[in-house]
């Protein structure tokens, strides 16, 4: 018995130190050990040796069972790290190829100005709202004080919806001022990201769908002074420092009075550069004093409250800000563009 124990170890390690795959491994361990296996037929069949004879044979098998075993994982573990010729081609592709990685997307820049915008907003208090797309005529102009006949729709050329009366691809994120008030009541404090359409004949500043935030703020005794200081810490969160700014006088039937808001060209310094055309004045946005008709509009009373509105071209602050130098890259889905944000 001592023999066929002593043949069998010699018989199963040189096997283990031939094989040459897990399969081989696994073929060897289940012709020692498998429940037909050598060596348990040797342990299965110790009860019926002579009394004598047991302990010494049986503590032999028991050896061999040990080191049959030791020697298995050791092999296992040398074939893993070792023959990667043998196990690429038992896979059919090489495992130690670094893996492909996956190109994450990123945030667009409309995205990127949006949320900045939001998030200075919404520490002032303001709450972010959103309004329809496709938008009934009246909010779009009548309740905003732009009645059919008037010459400025023309400036808010766009698409309607054919078959259905007063539905239209809103001009601009306006129209959300009253939605607002209907439904809030003062201090009201919104500010309005959003997608707007227009008529347009497109061109490098010019697209069919653009972004505007509207701002509009409307409490017992708003005057122009809290218009600016607001306005002042918008380009300050912009720009990321304080700039001189200046009103003049403009024209828009929500507004009364109107303005457009000019700051210190921050490029230059003031000095005269490109984006300021050398006047050392950049224009920002138009806004104003929310005229009582659209107040009334809203359901509120000139009278008892007053208010003031701003519109930012969102997508012409995107270009601003990131020095891009046509609008249509907005909308082009080319990833060169888009990867560099
Ligand atoms: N809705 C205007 C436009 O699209 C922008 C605007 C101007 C909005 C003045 C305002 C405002 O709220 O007060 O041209």
């Amino acid at each position: 018995m001592k023999e066929r124990i002593e043949s069998l170890r010699e018989e199963a390690l040189a096997a283990l130190e031939a094989a040459a795959s897990a399969e081989a491994l696994g073929s060897i361990e289940r012709r020692v050990l498998g429940r037909e296996g050598e060596l348990t037929r040797v342990l299965a069949s110790l009860p019926k040796l002579p009394k004598e004879e047991r302990p010494a044979v049986g503590a032999a098998a028991n050896r061999l069972k040990e080191e049959f075993l030791a020697a298995l994982e050791r092999r296992a573990r040398a074939l893993s790290e070792g023959d990667v010729e043998g196990e690429r081609k038992a896979l059919g592709f090489d495992p130690t190829l670094p893996g492909r990685r996956l190109r994450t997307g990123s945030l667009h820049p409309i995205t990127l100005v949006a949320r900045e915008l939001e998030d200075l907003f919404s520490s002032m208090g303001f709450a972010i709202v959103d309004g329809p797309e496709v938008e009934l005529e009246h909010y779009n102009f009548d309740a905003i004080n732009i009645p059919p006949d008037h010459p400025s729709r023309d400036v808010w050329d766009t698409f309607w919806c054919e078959g259905t009366s007063g539905l239209l691809l809103r001009t601009h994120t306006s129209p959300v001022q009253v939605r607002a008030m209907e439904r809030l009541t003062p201090p009201i404090r919104v500010l309005v990201p959003g997608r707007c359409f227009r008529h347009e004949a497109v061109d490098a500043s010019h697209e069919h769908t653009f972004h505007q935030v509207e701002g509009l703020v409307v409490d017992r005794g708003i005057s122009v002074a809290h218009m600016i200081g607001t306005l002042r810490t918008l380009l300050r969160g912009i720009f990321h420092r304080d700039l001189e700014v200046r009103l003049r006088p403009g024209f828009l039937p929500f507004v009364e009075p109107g303005f457009e808001l000019d700051a210190r060209c921050p490029f230059c310094g003031s000095k005269g550069c490109g984006v300021c055309k050398q006047s050392g004045w950049i224009e920002i946005l138009p806004c104003g004093l929310v005229h009582p008709n659209v107040l009334r509009a809203g359901g509120l009373d000139p009278e008892a409250v007053s208010g003031f509105a701003f519109g930012l071209g969102l997508s012409r602050l995107a270009m601003l800000r990131y020095g891009i130098d046509d609008i249509r890259w907005f909308f082009s889905g080319d990833l060169r563009f888009l990867r560099q944000f």
